[in-house]
């Protein structure tokens, strides 16, 4: 029995990728009808069943449960005759130049037609100036910027529980499509989160801007790291106490192998690029796109540092293979640049990744992927934790020391206690942490916060 009420209007979606299916299934747990157009046959065949094709938290319940008012379709036409109010979620890929590929964008603007009785709210992250672009050309059409901020692995809770809901549209009484903004703020305001309600410009500048804040602080951090190893700081104690400063916040402070997934190295790009097009050179994305690159290759280092400058024929496994923990994405992992480093380097590489290994065995040839992590750590001479799944701060460490040929962790997301894992025996170098046990020697700082 579907739980619709008659005073929320129906939504569409279009495209059912990862945005578009949390987005569809959330507003349908909130009570509208929602139908969804998706090019792919398969992939609406698929979910027409309350099957889904991505690994995400909470979803697959919530789309089975509430699959009695969702339609998946291929046809535009029964979007159109049935819903107003159109999310576009279609994915805006980087091109070769680095600006991002509006032609599925453009599709749907001329799929709509010369409608005014509908909406298009466009939760793709697409470059500044899109919306105007697409309102020289259509006058009348009612655009809304409503960029989206979840998060992979916590997308539902996201949606639910937005901390603000940007909406840039045009308000001035003359234009027929200015109901829309008003419309937007509507189905959202149940949320509870705060409404910026600004124009289009505004609104595609603040999902850019905030993405590349985000990777800038991390970079930021990771540089910090590299600096506390030289001076034998612990950036984890270093984060603690800056993100105390309510200025500054604790979160996006976590020292790691650098950021992946499919919003941040393309957002940085994206407006690098666009600030690039319109004459101004953004100085300080290139440094937070060159220390991330830099990041993920520096375990090659700590490797060397105790291996010996040759890798050939040494066995690294790698924990953990997605762009981070609770999720099955592989986009722009550090996997896939470390694994290829370390095959470059004429390493032979093993991994474990709980949810991932079936997506990332396509993307990393030779790299043997087992299917636990015991198995992986097999004879190995080094173990790298490249995704902080829980599970792996779980592991018996009496067994993964009589497995691994030679006792040596590179924790690349500080996810291990560091002292614990040096008493049972192994060498443990972190990020930006002095590095404990075996001929390591302790710093001051490290000693100290062993003895603790
Ligand atoms: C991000 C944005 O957070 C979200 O608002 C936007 O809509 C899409 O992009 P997501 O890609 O799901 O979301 O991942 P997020 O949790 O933000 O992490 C991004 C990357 O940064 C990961 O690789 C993560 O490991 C890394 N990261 C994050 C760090 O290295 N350190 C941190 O402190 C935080």
């Amino acid at each position: 029995m579907s739980n619709t009420t008659s005073d929320k209007p129906p939504i569409g979606v279009i495209g059912a990728g990862w945005v578009g299916l949390v987005t569809a299934t959330c507003f349908a747990e909130l009570g509208h009808e929602v139908v969804v157009r998706e090019i792919v046959q398969d992939k609406v065949d698929v979910l027409s069943r309350g099957d889904l094709t991505i690994h995400e938290p909470d979803l697959p319940e919530l789309l089975r449960k509430n699959l009695d008012h969702m339609t998946f379709t291929t046809d535009m036409g029964e979007l159109l005759d049935r819903t107003r109010l159109m999310f576009v979620c279609v994915d805006t890929p980087p091109t070769y130049s680095g600006d991002a590929d509006l032609s599925r964008v453009q599709t749907v603007v001329s799929e709509v037609g010369d409608s005014t009785e509908h909406a298009l709210i466009m939760k793709s992250t697409v470059p500044v100036g899109t919306g105007s672009a697409i309102r020289r050309d259509k006058h009348d059409l009612a655009y809304v910027s409503c960029p989206e901020f979840l998060k992979e692995g916590t997308a539902v809770a996201d949606f639910m529980h937005p901390d603000r809901v940007v909406i840039g549209a045009d308000n001035r009484a003359e234009f027929p499509g200015s109901w829309a903004g008003d419309a937007v703020e509507a189905i959202y305001r149940p949320l509870g989160g705060e409404m910026v309600r600004t124009d289009i410009a505004s609104a595609e500048m603040i999902k850019l801007a905030s993405n590349a804040f985000l990777a800038t602080k991390i970079s930021f951090i990771n540089e910090i790291a590299n600096v506390c190893e030289e001076v034998g700081a612990d950036v984890t104690e270093v984060a603690k106490g800056m993100g105390l400063d309510e200025r500054i916040g604790s979160k996006f402070l976590h020292a790691g192998i650098g950021y992946g997934g499919s919003c941040f190295p393309k957002d940085v790009t994206a407006l690098k690029q666009l600030a690039g097009n319109s004459g101004y050179h953004f100085q300080l994305l290139n440094a937070v796109i060159e220390v991330n690159e830099l990041q993920k290759r520096r375990v090659i280092g700590k490797l060397k540092k105790h291996l010996g400058d040759n890798l050939v024929g040494k066995k690294i496994a790698l924990l953990g293979l997605s762009f981070k923990p609770h999720t099955d994405d592989m986009r722009e992992a550090s996997s896939l640049v470390l694994s290829s480093r370390l095959r470059g380097e004429g390493a032979e590489v093993s991994a474990f990744d709980p949810v991932a290994s079936e997506r990332a065995a396509e993307l990393l040839p030779g790299v043997m992927i087992k299917d636990n992590p015991l198995a992986a750590l097999e004879g190995a001479d080094a173990a790298v934790i490249v995704t902080e799944w829980p599970e792996f701060a779980e592991l018996d460490l009496a067994a993964v020391r009589s497995t691994m040929a030679t006792p040596l962790i590179i924790d690349g997301r500080n996810l291990l206690d560091g002292a614990a894992v040096a008493a049972a025996g192994f060498v443990y170098e972190g990020v930006g942490r002095p590095a404990l046990g075996g001929d390591a020697e302790p710093t001051a700082v490290a000693a100290s916060a062993a003895a603790e």
